[in-house]
């Protein structure tokens, strides 16, 4: 037996919709290049996958998994990086690739991380932004959707690693 429900905030449709949008300014932007886009395990694989198949330039994958301690729905703050790159990115095209931006304390640690070890630009998307919960300041160059403060699962998305494979981003209430 569970008590939580759920409510569809974000439908798949428009989910793919969105995704084609970002996927063609992405597509733009980066044409003259070959971006690496990092996936940040394991709430962004599903979103990386569909994004990737609607890019029209070349580019490469790899993944990295970071965690605040705990399996709080709140971030401690205090960032962990559970596995790195497989490459050098120096003088690469980084595009960050990420499921929700919320406190802000993730991307933030990541972003300074790759920086320091001098790509030759970097870029964050996020599908989800959720402004009004942000305790450092951080802003992607490309986000899907600005959600209210509320605590969402599906399309990657987690609670307690459930939920990820369901196709509409729901709010949870536990
Ligand atoms: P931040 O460091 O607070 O910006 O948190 C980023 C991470 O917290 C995300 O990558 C998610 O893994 C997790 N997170 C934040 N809000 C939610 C939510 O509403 N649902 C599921 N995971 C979330
Ligand atoms: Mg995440």
């Amino acid at each position: 037996m569970t008590n939580e429900s759920f409510e569809v905030l974000i439908t798949a449709e428009q989910i793919e919709e969105r995704v084609k949008e970002l996927a063609k300014e992405i597509s733009e932007d980066y044409k003259e290049k070959k971006p690496l886009l990092i996936g940040v395990l394991k709430g962004a694989v599903v979103f990386l996958s569909d994004l990737i198949r609607e890019i029209d330039v070349s580019l490469e994958i790899d993944f990295m998994a970071v965690s605040s301690y705990g399996s709080d729905t709140a971030s401690s703050g205090i960032v962990r990086i559970q596995k790195d790159l497989d490459q050098s990115i120096k003088d690469k095209d980084i595009l960050i690739v990420e499921d929700i931006l919320d406190t802000g304390l993730t991307l933030s640690y990541l972003f300074e991380n790759l920086r320091s070890r001098q790509p030759n630009s970097i870029k964050v998307v996020t599908l989800l932004d959720k402004p009004e919960r942000r305790r450092v300041e951080f802003k992607a160059n490309y986000c899907g959707f600005e959600i209210p403060d509320r605590f969402v699962v599906g399309y990657g998305l987690d609670f307690d690693e459930k939920y990820r494979n369901l196709n509409d981003i729901c709010i949870l209430d536990a």
